[in-house]
């Protein structure tokens, strides 16, 4: 994969979305590697409120040292590597989505999204379709042909959420350690299909 000079340049814009219901403002912006607190909270907050849509678990978040929450912020940061998308109302972080251009296992040209969370106050206001809009427009500048992403196969209501954006099954399934059920691996086309 050529590293495309554009990445991650619209994504450093900030986006200001009006959230209908709340009558706040909600911004949307790139994670920064000195935003490593405010991800490891908001990470941690996910893991508090929907232990069954994440895979991995609060114990092992929380035993996460500062070093390891750097690590991940920084990467967040290079575009070339990944992106994170914070979303911050008048009480702070109220959503995220991370995507990953090095994750094993993908096709070439294909990233992965992870961690898509809206908090309760915020849901239903279409901040989730905005962040999935922000970590796509990444994907896009970076040359990503596809985007891929994990749903464990008991959060039903979100495979509907995914299929309503134009995500559909691929057919393939992982298994989790230690965890119940499969996962099931949606993806959209971002760009047709080439004839071979
Ligand atoms: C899934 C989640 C991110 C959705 O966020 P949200 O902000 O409530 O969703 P939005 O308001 O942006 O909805 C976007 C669109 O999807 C539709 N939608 C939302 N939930 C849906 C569902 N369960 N079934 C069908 N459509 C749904 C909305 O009606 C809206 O449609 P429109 O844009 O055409 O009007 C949020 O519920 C959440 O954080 N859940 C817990 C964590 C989680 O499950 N994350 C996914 C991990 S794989």
């Amino acid at each position: 994969m050529s590293r495309n000079p554009q990445a991650g340049a619209m994504h450093d814009k900030e986006v200001t979305v009006p959230a209908s219901h709340s009558g706040d403002s909600v911004s949307i912006r790139s994670v920064q590697p000195e935003d490593w607190p405010i991800v490891r909270d908001v990470v941690l907050e996910m893991y508090n409120d929907a232990p069954y849509a994440i895979g991995g678990s609060l114990a092992e978040e929380e035993a996460l040292t500062e070093q390891e929450w750097r690590q991940y912020a920084g990467k967040l940061a290079d575009t070339t590597r990944g992106c994170g998308c914070l979303a911050e109302d008048a009480q702070g972080a109220c959503g995220f989505v991370a995507g990953d251009a090095e994750y094993p296992l993908l096709p070439p040209r294909a990233v992965a999204v992870f961690r898509l969370w809206v908090a309760p106050r915020q849901r239903g206001t279409g901040l989730g379709r905005r962040l999935m809009d922000a970590v796509t427009e990444w994907a896009a500048s970076w040359g990503a042909e596809q985007v891929a992403l994990g749903v464990k196969e008991t959060n039903a209501d979100v495979l509907k959420f995914y299929g309503h954006l134009g995500y559909e099954d691929t057919g393939m399934r992982l298994q989790v350690p230690n965890q119940p059920g499969n996962v099931i691996i949606m993806g959209r086309r971002l760009k047709p299909e080439q004839p071979t």
